[in-house]
């Protein structure tokens, strides 16, 4: 197949790049750089001993888009292209909502136009809100807390309303739980601008000095170490849960939600003390008060994904601080034993 990948240079695209390829799929790329750099496509060739198309262009730019799936003859596109920090979201709303809802309908405006009507979109599990109950199944009801959350369910409710209405359509929309880790090569991974705000980066700038240590969140929580428990994922499974999807939409049409987690969850200190082991180096730990809007624990149910998309995660949270830290080391930002 010819597929589009919008935001392909970012994070989740990237892996996601790697997979379709190297399973013999006609990759096309498409983003306006506005959270990846270029140099991704290069290391994108090393790892794939070939260059992918890339676009440089907003998911708004409808023209262009359109000319794009023309041009390439795409069969199917995955829309990754938006903006995902929350707190920016609540300071910023209609950044948000501009980016996120208007980009996709930006995108379907020119599929419509094209007659590609093949897509997946990359949701998240931050619709569900407040859990009324473990782990969330797709039909758990969806509250998001915060605009970013707001801008996903949106989409997902655009897409519920445009299968309805045109049964030519075959869309899914993933549900991501906590994405981390990265390529096995150590040359594409999670790279975020300035201070992370998620876990996992944070914790690879402590271990390699750039952070002095790290907070953890909340100690109180009912769990079983008292901080926050995630169900956290291989960026490599959730990469082939895209594949997964489209080969689900290739003998299934209309639209489709489905959770991609692996239904377990980690604690903080979990997480802690595997990077440590890996790494054999120690992350110093401060005590904070909870983060504002921050859940207890959440975690997937994952049977339709294993029942329709025929895709389970495989992947364990040592290969996932492992490849965190490889790719970190590669960046060159670890600092010598003597600077420590
Ligand atoms: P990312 O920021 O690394 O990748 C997004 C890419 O989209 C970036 O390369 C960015 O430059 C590009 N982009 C943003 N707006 C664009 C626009 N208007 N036009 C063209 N390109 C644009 O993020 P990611 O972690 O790879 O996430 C990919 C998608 O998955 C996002 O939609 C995100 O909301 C969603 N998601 C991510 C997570 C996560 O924890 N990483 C969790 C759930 C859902
Ligand atoms: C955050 C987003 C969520 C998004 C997800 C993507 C918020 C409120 N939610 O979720 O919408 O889908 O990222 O992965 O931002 N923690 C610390 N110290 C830190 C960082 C995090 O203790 O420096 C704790 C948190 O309190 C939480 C856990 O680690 O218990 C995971 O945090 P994080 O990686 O930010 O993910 P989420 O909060 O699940």
């Amino acid at each position: 197949m010819n597929i589009l990948l919008t935001g392909g240079t970012g994070y989740i695209g990237s892996h996601t790049a790697v997979v379709l390829s190297q399973a013999g799929h006609e990759v096309v790329l498409l983003d306006n750089f506005c959270n990846s750099s270029p140099s991704v496509l290069e290391r994108l060739e090393k790892i794939l001993g070939k260059a992918l198309p890339c676009i440089e262009a907003d998911v708004r730019e409808t023209d262009v888009v359109e000319k794009v799936l023309r041009e390439y003859k795409i069969d199917a596109v995955i829309h990754f292209a938006g903006l995902k920090a929350v707190s920016e979201s609540v300071a910023n709303p209609v950044l948000y909502y501009a980016n996120n809802v208007q980009g996709s309908i930006s995108l379907l405006q020119a599929m419509q136009e094209v007659d590609v009507k093949t897509l997946v979109f990359s949701s998240s599990a931050t619709v569900y809100g407040e859990p009324q109950y473990l782990p969330y199944d797709e039909d758990h009801p969806t509250k998001p807390m915060n605009p970013y959350g707001q801008s996903k369910l949106q989409v997902e409710e655009i897409l519920r309303d445009l299968a309805a209405s045109d049964s030519k359509w075959r869309i899914t929309s993933l549900r991501y739980f906590n994405p981390v880790g990265a390529h096995e090569s150590g040359l594409i991974g999670e790279e975020p601008n300035g201070i992370p705000n998620n876990l996992m980066p944070y914790v690879v700038k402590v271990a390699s000095g750039e952070l002095p240590h790290l907070n953890i969140f909340g100690d109180d929580y009912e769990t079983l170490d008292g901080t926050g428990e995630r169900d956290y994922i291989h960026v490599m499974d959730l990469a082939e849960g895209h594949m997964a999807a489209l080969h689900f939409q290739n003998v299934n049409a209309g639209s489709n939600v489905v959770n991609l987690g692996t239904g377990k969850s980690s604690g903080v200190l979990e997480i802690v003390k595997a990077f440590e082991n890996i790494t054999g180096k120690v992350i110093p730990l401060q005590f904070a008060p909870r983060r504002a809007g921050d859940l207890p624990i959440y975690f997937a149910q994952t049977g339709l994904a294993k029942e329709q998309l025929h895709w389970v995660a495989k992947r364990n949270l040592i290969e996932m601080c492992e490849s965190s830290w490889k790719f970190q080391e590669l960046q060159g930002h670890v600092k010598g034993e003597s600077e420590n």
